[in-house]
């Protein structure tokens, strides 16, 4: 069975670590944020087709040469490159060449969760649904940040029928429930053909209301779940997966330096007297003597003279090709 996985977006919130790195290789407690939703595919799935685009040479490139226990994972990678960003139904189509399943999955790269795939696959097939979506039940007042359903029945497979979506609804008081698309998804293959090749289409707003009268189900999933989408999330992640996790390796504490409430990647040095806290550091980032940085995001390789709050810290041209706002989320 085949799995896309949606990789290219610019992750522009997460700028300036977006700006050196792909945001599926952006560390989250240690490991490549893809290293976590690799981690949820069921032993179905056989051949992984990595959707990309921003930095897709980086991202080929480590699935590739996979690091520890992941070398030994004897699944296909298929890297399937976008010449521009074609929103997350139009990379679907753009990988249909390399699909070779009647069922496959579609997920985010940027989703940390310990959802059960292997029950949605089962509970999909077993209500012969069109497409099955993953649901998380959130805060009344997060609904807006996400696509939502309006919810039917619960069938005998364990899904819930669908009869309604809304993507990204102006006011919680216009969500039809609290369940959200959690960013994984089962398809059959006809929805492909509802897909237009060549252009920029997005899944959620263009794609699933046409899945409604087709048969289009919701199947529920626990535990921890985080769309990796900005600092304060990747932050979050990375304290839920390990509540221990500061920092990779070769991470340096001056004296009498604090490091609270951040993360920082690998070879990053903090010096004596300075106070980073809820911070995120990339790689190679050393913070002066004496600095105090408060909820900064600090890019690859910075190095941190004056202290600052609330700060994107990158010194350098920004590169060529990166947007000067989201893409995706345009749509
Ligand atoms: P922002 O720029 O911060 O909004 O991040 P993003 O570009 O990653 O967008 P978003 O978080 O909405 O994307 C959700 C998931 O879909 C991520 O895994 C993205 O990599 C992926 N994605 C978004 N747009 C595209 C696209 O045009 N093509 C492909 N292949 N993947 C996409």
């Amino acid at each position: 069975m085949d799995a896309i996985i949606l990789a290219g977006g610019y992750g522009t919130r997460l700028r300036p670590l977006t700006y050196t790195r792909p945001k599926p290789l952006l560390p989250v407690a240690g490991r490549p944020m893809i290293e976590w939703v690799l981690d949820r595919l069921p032993p179905e799935v056989s051949r992984v087709i990595v959707a990309v685009n921003w930095k897709a040479q980086a991202l080929g490139a480590y699935l590739q040469n996979r690091p520890g226990k992941a070398a030994r994972d004897r699944r296909t990678f298929i890297v399937v490159k976008e010449d521009e960003p074609l929103g997350t139904a139009g990379a679907v189509k753009n990988c249909e060449k390399f699909l070779t399943s009647d069922s496959f999955f579609v997920l985010n790269a940027d989703i940390v969760s310990r959802m059960d795939l292997g029950a949605m696959l089962k509970a999909h097939r077993a209500a012969r649904a069109v497409g099955t979506i993953a649901l998380k039940e959130v805060p009344l007042a997060d609904v807006v940040n996400f696509g939502v359903i309006q919810p039917g029945a619960t069938t005998p497979a364990g899904t819930t029928t669908i009869q309604g979506f809304v993507e990204k609804p102006k006011d919680p008081a216009l969500a039809p429930s609290r369940l959200i698309n959690a960013g994984a998804y089962l398809l059959e293959r006809r929805v492909r053909s509802l897909i237009p090749a060549g252009k920029m289409v997005s899944m959620e707003k263009e794609i699933f209301p046409q899945l409604i009268p087709q048969g289009f189900h919701g199947f529920g999933i626990d535990g921890p779940w985080i769309d990796v989408g900005d600092p304060k999330r990747l932050l979050d992640a990375c304290h839920t997966l390990d509540a221990h996790f500061k920092a990779g390796p070769e991470f340096r504490l001056g004296d009498h330096a604090t490091f609270t409430g951040s993360v920082a990647g690998k070879g990053c040095t903090v010096r004596a007297s300075a106070h980073v806290e809820g911070c995120v550091l990339g790689d190679g980032v050393t913070v002066d003597t004496g600095v105090h940085l408060k909820d900064c995001v600090v890019g690859d390789g910075e190095f941190v003279r004056d202290s600052a709050t609330a700060q994107r810290i990158w010194t350098k041209p920004v590169p060529a090709g990166y947007p000067a706002s989201q893409v995706g989320n345009a749509l």
